[in-house]
């Protein structure tokens, strides 16, 4: 599959504020993650997913902090995760059930190219750490949209070792980094279906100071 994006051009070029285009919108519109158990072989390849890395940096980031990165697992060295991660679990859950160690001996494997998005706010930093973070989850869905739009089928997940301090000690985090989640990105071995979503409406305040 080959990926073209635009490249970004030179700082001081003017530029379009928007981008309307009828496949853009249905990209947002439709957007559909695949399940975790929806994904298979072939993933982007290196090339492919530089490109796709490069364009979900291209997120809101307040005073330009860059306040995250990624950890990329793909091909065989996936295979070298499982036992590692099974044994953090043994540790750090005794209640771990035969069936979860198992499905967690398999988390890496479930998508040929796992990326790992890595939340690294600056602390001593005037914008706030909120920001920062938010950016991270921005920068997350970026993602999965730019691989969407190329083709790719993908899906967001927390799980458990997003918020495990021997897990962030295996991938080498900072006391002040987590991570953000995985992406897990691939093809579709099949086609998801719709499910329910959110009625806007009753989300929607339209702020008056007679109603606060
Ligand atoms: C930060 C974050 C973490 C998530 N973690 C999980 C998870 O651990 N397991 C899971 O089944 N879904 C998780 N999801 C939900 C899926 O990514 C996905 O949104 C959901 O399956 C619905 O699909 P949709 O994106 O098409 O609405 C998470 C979503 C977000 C935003």
């Amino acid at each position: 599959m080959s990926i073209s994006f635009p490249t970004a051009p030179a700082i001081g070029t003017p530029m379009s504020a928007t981008n309307a285009s009828d496949a853009a919108r249905r990209l947002i519109a439709l957007r559909r993650s695949v399940s975790k158990r929806g994904l298979t072989t072939p993933g982007p390849n290196e090339d492919e997913l530089d490109t796709l890395l490069t364009v979900a940096t291209r997120v809101p980031d307040h005073r330009r902090l860059s306040p995250w990165r990624f950890i990329v697992f793909e091909g065989d060295r996936r295979r070298e995760i499982g036992p590692a991660l099974v044994d953090i679990q043994k540790q750090e859950n005794p209640e771990a059930t035969e069936t979860m160690l198992a499905d967690t001996a398999g988390y890496f494997l479930r998508a040929p190219v796992v990326v790992g998005v890595v939340s690294s706010p600056d602390y001593e930093h005037k914008t706030p750490v909120w920001e920062q973070e938010l950016s991270a989850g921005a920068l997350c869905l970026n993602l999965l949209l730019a691989a969407n739009a190329s083709g790719w089928a993908g899906c967001w997940l927390t799980e458990w070792i997003s918020f495990s301090p021997g897990v962030n000690r295996l991938f080498n985090l900072s006391d002040t980094e987590r991570f953000a989640g995985f992406l897990y990105l691939g093809t579709a071995s099949g086609d998801p279906q719709e499910r329910l979503r959110p009625d806007a409406q009753p989300l929607i305040q339209r702020w008056s100071s007679q109603n606060s």
